[in-house]
């Protein structure tokens, strides 16, 4: 497809990506727009809500991880660009149709807790519990359930044993599903989602053993695999863990009244104090349907919360960081508005950058884990 350009827009010589990261942000505001503009219903962007301002303004579609895939799903663009990490593009793209294109605007966004759980790190703890005599190979004994947050191979292995994937948003339902299937469940890669999730179902701590990948047998006994319901990958959220009950305590003291509010992939001593829990689509949700007068620390990404301090504080709602020293997302900050300027105006050349694609054969597998959640939704 050949997009027309305006003779009016002026471009970088070549359209290479160190041509545009000398540039200062104020002047990609107005390119990013005319190539957005230009580009038309042939392009959609997504944005996830950790984004900062200067790239989600230019977002179609902005949502948690759910929501993000669900509009992915939809989508009747050619190109979707993907402001947002590694795991979320490449779902886009295993939900993709064909002659769709999706697109990362800097490859290096990842994220640490997906990189945690490596697929033979996983295919050789199954081999374990497959000796063991929990499961066969196919699933019959455990079913494996995985966090979006992870590598389309492990939603793909998860997708060939009888599994699924989930959000923050339908962990529980995924659960459910999971143990409607069978006894136990083998979840990755966030140790704090799974304890979270299975606490709240009623599943007493007891009921859980924690693998840890770099460890014999996972550092956990045959006896206690053969007792667990749930297994949980040694995993987790390195922006997210930084929260600390010590926070809950301190901000409660600070602001008698306010009300706590925490991402599930906190520690579970955390959310347990918290007044609230929820995806970053629900946390914002909680403020927006709360009165006038309503106050709220909230543990999650630095951006989302400065944001929503600055949007509901015209509601006469106020909205701060359970942790003085806020947590980043490193990742999510990669994506600047100069990449995202760069892959539209290489679009408008029919210049595809970064592109991203999941192998057919590992797509496969997680196309059905991937539908399975978006079925029990
Ligand atoms: P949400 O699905 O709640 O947006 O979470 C994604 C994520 O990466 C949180 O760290
Ligand atoms: Fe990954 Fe944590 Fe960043 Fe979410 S906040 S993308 S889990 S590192």
């Amino acid at each position: 497809m050949s997009v027309a350009i305006a003779p009016t827009i002026e471009r970088p010589e070549t359209c290479s990506l160190d041509n545009y990261l000398v540039l200062p942000d104020y002047s990609m505001d107005q390119r990013i727009a005319a190539a957005r503009r230009l580009l038309g219903a042939s392009t959609i962007i997504l944005g996830h809500h950790y984004q900062r301002d200067e790239v989600i303004r230019f977002a179609d579609f902005r949502g948690d991880s759910y929501k993000l895939s669900e509009e992915a799903a939809r989508a009747n663009a050619r190109y979707i660009v993907f402001c947002g990490v590694h795991f979320m593009a490449e779902s886009a793209d295993v939900l993709a149709q064909d002659g769709q294109q999706v697109i990362l605007p800097d490859l290096n966004a990842g994220c640490s807790m997906a990189d945690m759980a490596e697929i033979g790190q996983v295919e050789s703890c199954w081999e374990q519990l497959v000796d063991l005599g929990l499961t066969d190979e196919r699933g019959n004994g455990i079913t494996p359930l995985t966090y979006m947050n992870s590598t389309a191979a492990i939603k793909a292995f998860c997708g060939e044993r009888g599994g699924l994937v989930c959000t923050s948003s339908n962990a529980a339902g995924a659960f459910r599903w999971a143990f409607s299937r069978t006894q136990k469940i083998l979840f990755l890669p966030d140790q704090h989602l799974g304890r979270n999730t299975a606490y709240a179902m009623g599943l007493p701590l007891n009921e859980y053993v924690v693998w840890d990948p770099y460890m014999i047998m996972g550092g956990v006994t045959p006896e206690r695999l053969r007792q667990a319901k749930v297994i949980l990958w040694k995993g987790h959220c390195s922006v997210h863990q930084r929260f600390l009950p010590e926070h809950v305590d301190k901000v409660r003291t600070r602001y008698p009244g306010i009300q706590v509010i925490v991402h599930p992939e906190c520690r579970w001593e955390v959310c347990q104090k918290a007044d609230g829990i929820g995806s970053t689509e629900r946390l914002i949700k909680i403020i927006q349907d709360a009165p006038s007068g309503s106050r709220f620390a909230v543990g999650t990404e630095i951006h989302l919360v400065n944001r929503m301090a600055k949007e509901f504080a015209h509601q006469n709602k106020k909205v701060i960081t359970l942790d003085d020293s806020g947590c980043l997302c490193t990742t999510m900050f990669r994506i600047s508005p100069q990449h995202l300027c760069w892959v539209l105006e290489n679009l408008l050349e029919d210049n595809v950058v970064n592109r991203i694609q999941v192998p057919a054969d590992v797509k496969h597998w997680a196309r059905v884990a991937l539908d399975r959640m978006l079925e029990i939704a």
